[in-house]
């Protein structure tokens, strides 16, 4: 197996990482992934390593797929939970993570509703970064564990017809998928209101469609986004009810069978999915889940790793 490792010791954004590095990530998460079917999980890549894990916003998937993939690596994993730290007391973002780097931990996971947050600390502290997820920026192990799970349902991503359907401005998982996908040939849409969906966002390669059944024309996968309303200022859709009527996901808007559904969750059951289509047997929304483990070990592993991945098998 390759000793290949990232340019980086920081994963900030996908847009900052090369077709080949996500490819690597890809092929290197397979490998963990059979690990999951072994009766011990666990291998010792980052035995030695301190990894803090710190949430500013709340996560039930990420945060816990982080804690378990860096478990099953050996790490030593401290979670910090933000709403019980000094953090409320005023202490500055610069700061915390000022004070967890004296700690001596290695690696930080961090999610912020900051866009740029996880850049600007990788800019000045010595420790390697993980986003997390921030604000409405990036959430590049979101995009990566879609990119792996349509990779592993469809056999490739090149060629690939793919819908982000609705919340497009707030969400962190479209502009990462978007990046993700266009680099490796995926033929990108994006399907929603037009106050959902950003006026530029045509310069990023992709088309846009305001009408679902237009948009769901010739389509291989849909991935369908959660209505940010935590994130908006204002209501941008008349109702929730009327969201539902024109870009809900049911068995009456999506008829073919054949086409792979995902949902990067926590999801709005009744707003933006029925339960019949979150439920049906195309929806691999647990399984994308199952993904992020393996993709999340394997960008642990390929920014601070150390042995082979041969062992895994031994
Ligand atoms: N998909 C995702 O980021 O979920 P969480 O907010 O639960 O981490």
């Amino acid at each position: 197996m390759s000793t290949r490792r990232l340019r980086s010791k920081h994963l900030l954004d996908i847009e900052s990482l090369t077709k080949e590095e996500i490819e690597l990530i890809l092929d290197t998460a397979v490998p963990f992934k059979d690990l999951f079917t072994k009766s011990v999980k666990k291998v010792s890549f980052l035995r030695g390593k301190t990894i803090v894990n710190i949430f500013y916003e709340p996560s039930t998937r990420t945060r816990t797929s982080f804690e378990i993939a860096e478990k099953r690596l050996s790490a030593d994993v401290v979670n910090i939970t933000v709403s019980e730290s000094s953090v409320k007391k005023g202490e500055s973002l610069l700061d915390t993570i000022r004070t967890l780097q004296a700690m001596k931990a290695d690696i930080m996971v961090m999610r912020h509703s900051c866009p740029g947050a996880c850049h600007l600390l990788a800019s000045r502290l010595n420790a390697s970064f993980i986003n997390a997820g921030d604000g409405p920026h990036a959430h590049p192990t979101q995009a990566l564990l879609d990119i792996f799970t349509i990779r592993e349902k469809l056999g490739r991503v090149k060629g690939i017809n793919v819908a982000l359907i609705g919340d497009i401005t707030f969400s962190r998982v479209a502009r990462s998928n978007i990046w993700g996908l266009k680099k490796l040939g995926a033929n990108v849409r994006v399907i929603g209101p037009a106050t959902l969906i950003p006026k530029d966002i045509e310069k990023m390669g992709v088309k846009v469609y305001h009408n679902l059944e237009k948009g769901l024309e010739g389509i291989d996968v849909i991935n369908i986004l959660r209505i940010q309303r935590e994130r908006q200022q204002q209501m941008l859709f008349p109702t929730i009810r009327e969201y539902n009527r024109l870009f809900g996901i049911d068995e009456t808007t999506l008829r073919r069978t054949d086409v792979l559904v995902m949902h990067p969750g926590p999801m709005n059951r009744g707003i933006e999915i029925s339960d019949y289509i979150a439920d049906s047997p195309q929806a691999v929304i647990c399984q994308q889940v199952t993904n992020g483990v393996a993709v999340r070990m394997a960008v642990l592993y390929l920014i601070a790793g150390e042995g082979d991945l041969n062992e895994i098998n031994d």
